[in-house]
């Protein structure tokens, strides 16, 4: 377990699926993810699961955390992928799975706490993550870690029959570093 300080995490594991089921068929969460009007079987998430074991057993570290409060309720996921072992980064995907709980600060120690395992655990020396265009929320929980707005890729989404804009955000040791 990595503590933080509203919430711990726990790489994800089989027995997490059903929530994890219910949180990716969350039209409103999954908005901030560019996927309103998706749904995924509870088959489909579980495969995902295996990938993610799988990818633990290879790199020896999660590929998929799992973010409970202090009572143990899981309120969160954190993903890493697009790890380049060279350049030593990796992309981070953050959900607060029950937007009634958003504005509470789960998300920023959510993501200050995988920044921790991502710098000092684990070594990488880059950390990046997409945001659309219009989710104003992360873009605001981004910068507030330190995160710099590097890029737009420019219609690279499509929802709601149009398409839209993605956000870069990254983040150095460094500046990590001295922030602390
Ligand atoms: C983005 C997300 C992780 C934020 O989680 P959260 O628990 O709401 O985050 P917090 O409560 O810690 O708040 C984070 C920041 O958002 C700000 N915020 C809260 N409500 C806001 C709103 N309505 N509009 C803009 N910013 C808002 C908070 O003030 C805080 O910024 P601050 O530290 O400068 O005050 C969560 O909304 C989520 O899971 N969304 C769906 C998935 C997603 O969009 N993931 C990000 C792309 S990978």
């Amino acid at each position: 377990m990595i503590p933080g300080e509203l919430v711990n995490l726990c790489a994800v594991d089989r027995p997490d699926a059903a929530v994890l089921h219910r949180w990716l068929n969350d039209p409103v969460a999954m908005r901030g993810w560019g996927v309103p009007d998706q749904t995924r079987s509870l088959s489909e998430v579980g495969r995902r699961i295996e990938g993610w074991l799988a990818e633990e057993g290879e790199r020896g570290r999660p590929a998929a955390l799992l973010a409970e409060d202090l009572d143990g309720e899981p309120v969160g996921l954190v993903v890493l992928a697009e790890e380049d072992a060279a350049a030593r980064s990796v992309a981070l995907s953050l959900l607060v799975g029950d937007p009634a709980r958003w504005g509470q600060g789960y998300g920023a120690d959510l993501l200050r706490t995988a920044l921790g395992a991502c710098f000092d655990a684990w070594g990488f020396h880059r950390v990046w993550l997409r945001a659309e265009a219009g989710n104003e929320r992360a873009h605001r929980l981004y910068r507030s870690a330190g995160f710099v707005h590097e890029g737009t890729l420019r219609a690279a989404s499509f929802f709601d029959g149009r398409f839209g804009d993605v956000l870069v955000f990254g983040l150095l040791e460094e500046e990590w570093r001295g922030r602390l």
